[in-house]
Parts: structure tokens; sequence; C-alpha cells
């Protein structure tokens, strides 16, 4: 495909001398959520997450960033009586504010469409289609080609308009015009460019806005396959193997590719209240458990090493079930409230925290756990939430269904061939963390969730019981029996537990094809200090 040589930014306006594609007419101003303040000789555009400043700027540049600021102007309009020296110096800011722009693309006069930079580094070439939609016949592609909207493209309603967006893209198309919000819409599926009429929009308003939606990567150009149509994006072995949601979602909970704020930025700071660090009790019947002995458990653990290199996965338990005490002490070892700080009165809100064994970002300590139980001595069956500060058991659940749902999806999950003992179900107190957190309030429980299973991996291996961390949970129906709002509280994580098999399934099996590799030793030493057989013991 031939790209036109018309670009993005305001910066290449010698590319479109003729106004081909309606560079020329194109508009500018500061985006609406960034705001343009003088003072003498200095500027500072701050956007929601920083500040751009400018020092010893003339009144001609001051002049035409005032231009900007105060609407939708023509290029032409925006740098109008500039000196050939405050042209240079005008060029030189707009090449490192093009992010805190918008840029209206219009023909003969009429707007079609705007475009945000994302990113700092954003730019796209604006490609080449003239002719395409027009009655002469396809200049910029082969006759057949077809266009359709990227897989991974999407609209949304932001600042009350209907954008376009796209993990694959740098910038924000907003679709301010009903030809543009159809155009998009027919390109769900793929489209002949000849073909494609949108009412109000003449054959060269289609052209420009495809244009910039292939230009930007939004739309691809392919064409017809040996099974219905073609695109590269369905070829590409890279991009085939992204799903649309994880794709979007490391998009945005890294910096780089977006501009939505990120990090501990406290967005809902004096409007909402913050979550607090523990979660009020549920109502129902309390069971006590079993508070370990520090002396005993010094004196019977295994050392750390040990625990790391024989920790497993186990997905068969032992004919004795696990213990009450045990559950008691695996608890009270991962998931425990051991310190607590509320912070003076008058100083921020939103400091009050805890502390529990595993590490946590902010000490937000938003996961809660829930144990589905089927079996353990000195423990009815039941499910029961974990009061982590009072270290009891609280029943929320006694319906024998809903248990019984509960583990088979674990079950189905392992591939056990028995439901296991105990099924610990996380959860997450999401406006915890979004509280204080925008962009990563969600990765960063998902990040937790993994810190807490490798917590229990450890515990559970020291204390030689069968633990296996899930990758698949159900949770809307956690929500639903756990009784939770799916929105405000719900199952992020998934950790079995049980007693070990009698006939203990060893280290790795070189029978099964495992190979040692860096000093099999350690495996043979971690399994005897875990009474485990080792392989080729
Ligand atoms: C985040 C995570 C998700 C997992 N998901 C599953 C799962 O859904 N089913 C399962 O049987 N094992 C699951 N496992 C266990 C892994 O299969 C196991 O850790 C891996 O095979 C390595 O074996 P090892 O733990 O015995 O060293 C998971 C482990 C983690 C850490």
């Amino acid at each position: 495909m031939r790209q036109g040589k018309t670009r993005s930014s305001p910066d290449d306006r010698s590319a479109d001398p003729d106004g081909r594609f309606g560079f020329q007419e194109d508009r500018f101003a500061l985006r609406d959520d960034v705001r343009l303040q003088c003072d003498g000789t200095s500027v500072a555009l701050t956007s929601p997450v920083s500040t751009f400043t400018l020092r010893g700027v003339g009144p001609g540049v001051i002049a035409a960033l005032r231009r900007l600021a105060a609407g939708s102007v023509p290029f032409t309009e925006v740098t109008r009586g500039l000196a050939a020296g405050e042209r240079a110096r005008f060029d030189m800011v707009l090449g490192r504010i093009g992010h805190l722009l918008v840029h209206g693309v219009a023909l003969n006069g009429r707007e079609l469409l705007r475009v945000e930079h994302t990113a700092r580094d954003a730019s796209y070439e604006v490609a080449d289609l003239t002719g395409l939609s027009g009655s002469t016949g396809l200049s910029g592609l082969p006759a057949d080609s077809l266009l359709r909207l990227s897989r991974f493209a999407f609209c949304r309603s932001r600042a009350d308009t209907l954008v376009l967006e796209s993990p694959l893209c740098k910038v924000r198309m907003l679709l301010v015009t009903p030809g543009a919000r159809e155009l998009v819409a027919a390109l769900g599926s793929a489209s002949a460019p000849g073909e494609l009429r949108v009412d109000g929009l003449s054959p060269a308003e289609i052209t420009c806005l495809l244009g910039h939606l292939v230009g930007a990567g939004f739309v691809e150009v392919g064409g017809p396959g040996a099974s219905g149509a073609a695109f590269p994006e369905d070829a590409d072995p890279v991009l085939r193997q992204w799903d649309f949601h994880d794709l979007l979602f490391h998009s945005r909970i890294r910096t780089g590719r977006d501009d939505a704020p990120v990090g501990g930025v406290f967005p809902h700071l004096g409007e909402l209240d913050p979550q607090p660090a523990v979660k009020p009790l549920p109502q129902g019947p309390v069971v006590p458990l079993h508070r370990p002995s520090l002396e005993e458990i010094a004196a019977r653990d295994p050392v750390l090493t040990a625990a790391v290199e024989g920790r497993r996965s186990l997905r068969e338990y032992g004919e004795s079930p696990p213990t009450a005490e045990q559950l008691g002490e695996f608890l009270y070892r991962t998931g425990r409230v051991r310190v607590h700080f509320e912070p003076g009165p008058g100083e921020q809100p939103g400091g009050e925290i805890v502390g529990r064994p595993y590490p946590n970002g902010g000490s937000a300590y938003e996961l809660e756990l829930y144990l589905t139980v089927r079996r353990c001595a000195g423990l009815d069956p039941g499910i029961y939430y974990y009061d982590p500060v009072g270290h009891q058991l609280i029943l929320v659940n006694t319906d024998a269904g809903d248990r019984q749902a509960m583990l088979t999806v674990a079950a189905l999950s392992a591939g056990l061939t028995t439901d296991p003992d105990v099924l610990i179900t996380m959860t997450s107190r999401f406006q915890r963390m979004s509280w204080k957190y925008s962009g990563i309030a969600y990765a960063t429980t998902l990040r937790h969730t993994g810190v807490l299973y490798q917590t229990m991996y450890l515990v559970a291996a020291a204390m030689r019981l069968a633990p296996c961390g899930l990758g698949i949970g159900n949770a809307d129906l956690a929500a639903r029996v756990l009784g939770l709002d799916y929105l405000r509280e719900s199952s992020v994580g998934d950790f079995i537990l049980g007693s070990r098999p009698d006939a203990d399934p060893g280290i790795w099996d070189a029978a099964q094809g495992w190979n040692y590799v860096n000093d099999a030793e350690w495996a043979a030493w971690a399994g005897s200090r875990l009474n485990r057989r080792a392989d080729g013991s």
C-alpha cells in the first residue's frame, strides 16, 4: 500500500503544499484537559499527568499558544504574524507538545474527525487512498482491496464523545461527526472501499477519513483470501497470540502509549471515602482457629531453601484429611493481619494500612480469603470467611450445592480426580486499590494474588501439605456463593490445599521425561528435608 506523505502532526506543514489531503485546512487546539498559564515570559501547559514549562518565551509564541488555547483554529491562523525567529521557536515548541493538542481533520471547511496523541512519540503517515471511493477507481490500493477495523480497535464514550482507540495505536480518534461514526461502524466487517457509502459524506471525505484511520492503524487493508477476507493481523503470528483484552490491559497498566494517569494519584480523594484497611466482618457463626506456637514452628520447620527447592504443586491428597489445627496454622502464617497503622487526626485520609506476612503494594492488603471446606478434621464442611484480625472463620454459606459448585470448578481447573480438601478463594476489595491507584489498581491486585500464591506454596511445603495454585476460577459463581457484589469484591485467585498423599508423588520423575538441570542434588536434598522421596533415591 502506498503511504501518503502527510503527517498527523502540525510540524510537517510542507508535506501537503497543495492541500491535496485537506491538511492545510486542518485545525488545531489545546486539548480540553490541558490548561495554559502564562506569566511574563514563562508558559506552563498542564495536563492531567504532567506540566510542560517553557521559559524565555517571546510575545509572538505566547500569542500563538493563546490562539491554540482559545479553541480550534486553522494552522495558518495559529502561526499568523509570527516573525521568522519566533516561528522557528514555535515549531520547536509544537514538536514537543503534540500530545497536548487536538487535531481537527477537515476537508472543504468541514471538520470530519479529531485526533489526539496519547503518547509523546505518536505520529502516523496518512495513507494515500485518493480515488479510493470515487468513480475513477483506486489509485492507492490494489483493485480488490478490502478494509476492516483492526481486531484491537474499540469505541467507547470518553469525555462525552465517542472515541476510537486501540492498544496498537498511539493516537485516539474523536468521532465528533455522524459521518465518522457511521464510517467506523461500517468498517466492523470487511468492506470494499469503493462500496463504502455514508450518508452525508462525499467520496473525497470518506477517502480523507479512511486515510487517517488506515494510516493510524485503526483500519487494516486486506484482500480476498482462500477462505473469506484476509487481513495482515490474522496472519501475524505475534498478534494472533494476543487476546484483545490482554493487549489493551498491557497497554494501559504500563506507561508509554496511553495518556491516562498511572500510579498512586488518589483520583477520588475528597470525593469518595476510602475503603477501610480491614473488611467489616460478615454475619455468621464464628469458628475460632488454632493459633500456632512460634517455638513449635521454629523447631520443626525446614530451612527456607528446603521449602523453596522442594515446593511442588500437588494434586492428589492423603487418605487422612488435613486438620483444623493445620488449617489454622496455615492461615495464620500466610494471611493474618500482623500490624495495623492508623493515621493521626488531620493526616491524609486513606492512610490506614495493615501488614500481613506477604508483601503488598501500598500496604493496601485488599485481598480477602474464603475457604470452601470439603474435608478437614475438626471443621465442618462449609464456606467460610477468614477474619485476618481475629484469626477465626465465619461461616457464610452452608449450602451443599454451592459448595460442590465451587469445588467442581477448582477440580476441573487442576484436572483432579477427586475434589480438593479445601479451596481457598482470594477476593479483592477493588475500591481499596482504585481509590489510591489509577491505571494499575487491578494489575496490582493480580500481582498481589501471585505473591500470596507463592507465600502459600512455601508455607504449605514447610507444613508438608499439598498445595496448588489455580489459573481459572468463576468470579460470578464465587460472588453469588460468597454473597458479594461482583464490582466491589470478587474472586481474583484460587488455591487448593489438602493433606499430602500417603504415597508420595516424589520430586521430578526421570521416568516421565524430566531431566535435571543445574545441580540435581538440590532437589534430592530438599525432598529429603520435606520427607519426600526424591527421584532416584
Ligand atoms: C498463577 C498460577 C496458576 C496456575 N494454574 C494452575 C491450574 O489452573 N491448574 C493446575 O493444575 N495447576 C496450576 N498451577 C500450577 C502449575 O501448573 C505448576 O506450578 C507448574 O506446573 C510447575 O510445577 P510445580 O509447581 O510443581 O513446580 C498454577 C500455578 C500458578 C503459579
